[in-house]
């Protein structure tokens, strides 16, 4: 069996100016003096900080994640940025099919298809968010919903370079968190659908300092996406610095 990459990933949304983030990484780098080299470290921040974040990370080992990016290179898209508008930055990684997305903004399952593909083009490696709302949880249709969203997002798309969250929609910014061994098991049933059982997998939904432990230890999980606790330097570094 291959071993499982860990990645923590911070997930700012629309919080942060480009003084915010500096501030923040003021606080945060000197955390991770003692992280290990295994657990890869990323910031997905709102477009307008990439640019000042890329430059004061040049070198480091936090790497830089967008939160959207659109499936076209260029054209008539008003309020969407391409693939390479990204990578001139220097960022690594794209979160898409956010549950915010597909609520707010008409993400479908066709256009997350779309958006994974491209951003595997551009050459950063996307972070493909799936998840049931508590309506879909407690009609029984959680397996089903997850299978759909993962095999429609899948098509035509490269396993080698994808990070997959489940985020169980119920428990984002509610505090109300997945049980670590239901988080696990549902995402036991996602790896089960892939063609590469190598790609990790991350849980998303009120992860913070005090329960990331216990999230961590389950062994499907191989990381975290992490919205309100990661805007906080100290939060955000004891999340990372998790106990194994
Ligand atoms: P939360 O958000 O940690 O604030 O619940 C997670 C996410 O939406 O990615």
């Amino acid at each position: 069996m291959p071993v499982r990459q860990i990645v923590i990933a911070g997930n700012w949304k629309m919080h942060k100016t480009q003084a915010d983030s500096l501030e923040f990484l003021k606080g945060f780098l000197p955390q991770l003096s003692e992280t290990s080299d295994e657990r890869e470290v990323v910031l997905c921040a709102p477009f307008t900080a990439l640019s000042a974040l890329s430059k004061t990370l040049h070198g480091s080992r936090v790497k830089i994640g967008a939160q959207n990016i659109h499936w076209e290179t260029s054209g008539a898209y008003t309020g969407e940025v391409a693939g390479n508008m990204l990578t001139e930055l220097g960022v690594r990684y794209a979160i898409v099919g956010h549950s915010e997305r597909r609520q707010y903004f008409g993400e479908t399952d066709e256009t997350v298809n779309w958006r994974l593909k491209a951003a595997q083009s551009a050459g950063l490696t996307p972070i493909l968010c799936v998840g049931e709302s508590k309506q879909q949880r407690d009609a029984g249709e959680t397996e089903a919903l997850i299978t759909r969203q993962v095999n429609q997002a899948l098509i035509d798309v490269d396993q080698q370079n994808l990070v997959i969250a489940y985020e169980p929609i119920w428990a984002i910014g509610t505090g109300d968190t997945c049980e670590a061994a239901e988080a696990n098991r549902v995402i036991g049933l996602i790896r089960a659908q892939l063609e590469n059982a190598a790609v990790p997998i991350q849980y998303g939904g009120s992860v913070k300092p005090g329960n990331v432990d216990e999230i961590m230890a389950q062994p499907e999980i191989d990381g975290a996406l992490v919205g309100g606790a990661s805007l906080a330097p100290d939060d955000f570094a004891r999340i990372v610095n998790f106990e194994s």
